[in-house]
């Protein structure tokens, strides 16, 4: 039963750090954007020397404190051990395109690493002695090329070292002890270098035979690490898996630096206590009647513009400006603009609970349905690592894809706004509102719904081809189904948003090689795919991809054992008879995903294998 929810606003503090956004203001000089980024510093008493007005450099001399210049142009910016802390405004270090150095250390800023990897021809970039914290997503360094010397020691970073720091060309010098780093040492092979350190992490495993030329100095305090330098011998589970860089299992909470963040908006839905409800139940399309028109009051700082303009537009030339009041963030506006008060104002009803968080349907006053999920769970990213994540998924174009329109980023929830469909989810179509069969699929459907998943899925793994596992949740609730049953992906790459604890929930963290070995691949997605198939194909809920482990197949298992009995017929769901001349066709793509379903991921097909045999299969049209 869908219960009526109630939307309400609270009152808005300010935040000087809410998301920037605008595109580069391109004409700004060095001094303006400098201005820029000590506004967002706080304790900048020892910036005092940078006042409007006057020139930053004279010639190669930096007349600001911390500056380093070359012909009147700021190439560094070494501000360290000023008792620094804030939000370090990287839109503003954009604009100054001369800048090779960045140094922040011995400060105390906090929160996750901040979006440096924006500035792409930086050479030498010190974070160290910070309090900075979080995983630094694997792909982080991939956009900077030029680096260096990095320094990111005696912070609190977790997770494992980012492998792209390996694929650096030019890296001579490698500063990351005294952190919480895990997991295994990458394969680092960089020619050019010279000092790498490690010590006092919590990393593990045997040091890659490309560090032999270190010596135990580098490697100190991480018991679990194995090697020659390190007098440990190595036993064979140590030795590293292909899947190494997967093994980002570890996210972490980050304490967002609080004041500054302190948000915004809080958006509470309200809701009556209420019994569990099984899965079923819970991911069922709601059509109550009982959605409640709520009353809505918008409390803002009253010297800033309204709510409502902020919360259309992201056009506004002074990013800054904006900052101050919370807004619904577009990523996509094709389905056009949504105002948070318009979405506040409407009547909005449960959809269910997923395993991340509720969906909400909410029906705007212009008669315009939106799905509205609200996210617990997800604090592995600062705000601006979180607004390009989800940049990159609302850019996403493929007819199987459906980007997020929408966020609201909140340190305890974020909310994210989708397109409504009325069909709901194939989860929904497959099984209905518990036990009824899903009879109006018939066979050319399904087998047409498999191929646009499929495809989706291509395409994502092709769009992030670094991502230790491209989608991460494919199950059939996070495929929704458009007019003429039209297949669309949601709720994937959310990977690198959620927190280590949340993990567990993601689909692709239930596959064998999760559970067994602790890694994930882009065979895990693939995995998926074979869960839906069987499915799809024999209409039985697979316990594989429930919230809970009550109830559901082993479909895995049960359609192994009939393939070996050669009883593979009697699988298929009864809602496909009227095509029983295609009986030889269903079971092929049950055999395909049987192969998707290998529990070792070398067996497994990959998503190009998978694409290939789908196509093959033939669809005659619905005989009787
Ligand atoms: C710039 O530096 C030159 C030489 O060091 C000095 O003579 C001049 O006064 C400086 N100009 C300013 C504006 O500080
Ligand atoms: C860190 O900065 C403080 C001043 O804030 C300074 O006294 C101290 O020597 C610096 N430490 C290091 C290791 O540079
Ligand atoms: C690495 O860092 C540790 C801890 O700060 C230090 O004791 C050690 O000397 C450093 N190793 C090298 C090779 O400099």
């Amino acid at each position: 039963m869908a219960v009526a929810r109630f939307f309400r606003l609270f009152p808005l503090l300010l935040s000087s750090s809410f998301v920037v956004l605008s595109p580069l203001a391109s004409s700004a000089s060095d001094s303006e954007a400098l201005l820029r980024l000590k506004e967002s510093l706080i304790s900048a008493g020892a910036l005092d020397s940078w006042v409007p007005g006057s020139n930053p450099c004279n010639g190669s001399q930096g007349t600001w404190e911390g500056l380093r210049c070359s012909n009147g142009v700021v190439t560094g910016l070494r501000l360290e051990g000023m008792g620094l802390s804030g939000y370090i405004d990287v839109e503003a270090l954009v604009e100054i395109q001369g800048l090779r150095v960045f140094s922040v250390a011995n400060n105390s800023f906090t929160d996750v690493i901040p979006e440096i990897n924006r500035l792409g021809s930086l050479k030498v970039l010190f974070l160290s002695m910070n309090q900075f914290s979080g995983v630094i997503p694997s792909e982080y360094f991939d956009n900077m090329g030029s680096l260096k010397k990095v320094w990111l020691s005696n912070n609190k970073f977790t997770g494992n070292i980012p492998v792209s720091l390996s694929r650096l060309s030019r890296l001579t010098d490698l500063h990351l002890e005294n952190n919480q780093f895990g997991g295994q040492i990458p394969a680092f092979d960089n020619p050019t270098l010279k000092y790498i350190n490690v010590s006092n992490n919590q990393l593990e495993g045997e040091i890659p035979s490309s560090l032999s030329k270190f010596n135990a100095d580098s490697f100190a305090g991480n018991p679990g690490l194995c090697g020659e330098q390190v007098g440990v011998e190595c036993s064979k589970a140590d030795q590293p898996t292909p899947n190494d860089t997967s093994k980002t299992i570890v996210a972490a909470l980050i304490t967002l630096g609080a004041v500054l963040f302190i948000a915004v908006i809080f958006f509470a839905f309200r809701w009556r206590k209420k019994k569990q409800q099984n899965d079923l139940k819970e991911l069922k399309t709601g059509n109550s009647n009982d959605a409640v028109e709520v009353p809505v009051s918008v409390i803002t700082d009253k010297k800033e513009e309204s709510v409502k303009s902020a919360c259309s537009t992201r056009k506004d030339s002074n990013p800054r400006r904006l900052s101050t009041v919370t807004e619904l963030v577009m990523v996509n506006d094709e389905k056009g603009v949504i105002g948070l008060p318009d979405l506040l104002k409407s009547a909005a009803e449960v959809l269910g609970n997923g395993s991340l968080g509720s969906s909400y349907k909410v029906k705007m006053t212009n008669g315009v349905a939106l799905v509205v999920k609200r996210m617990r769970q997800m604090n592995a990213l600062g705000n601006d690592a979180f607004d390009a994540e989800v940049r990159k998924l609302g850019n996403l174009r493929h007819p199987n894809v459906l980007p997020p329109l929408a966020y609201h980023y909140r340190k305890e929830e974020k909310l994210f706004v989708y397109e409504y469909f009325s069909k709901g989810s194939l989860f929904y179509q497959l099984h209905g509102d518990g036990g009824k069969s899903g009879g109006e699929l018939d066979w050319p459907t399904r087998v047409k719904i498999v191929r646009g998943i499929a495809e989706g899925l291509d395409y994502l793994h092709k769009e992030f081809p670094l991502r230790d596992v491209p989608h991460g949740n494919l199950k059939s609730s996070n495929v929704l189904l458009g007019p003429d049953n039209h297949p669309f992906l949601s709720d994937y790459g959310f990977h690198p948003l959620v927190n280590i604890d949340g993990l567990q929930a993601l689909c692709a963290y239930k596959t064998p090689e999760a559970v067994q070995q602790k890694t994930v691949s882009p065979k895990s997605d693939v995995y998926c795919l074979g869960i839906i198939i069987l499915e799809i194909l024999t209409g039985e809920i697979p316990c594989q991809c429930l919230n809970d482990s009550k109830g559901g197949t082993d479909i895995v298992q049960w359609v192994a054992s009939a393939f070996s009995e050669g009883r593979q017929a009697e699988l298929l769901d009864t809602g496909m008879e009227g095509c029983r001349n295609s009986v030889g066709s269903m079971e092929k793509l049950l055999r395909v995903g049987a192969l998707c379903t290998e529990t070792s991921p070398e067996k497994r097909l990959d998503i190009k294998e998978t694409i290939r045999m789908i196509e093959e299969i033939q669809v005659e049209g619905s005989v009787e």
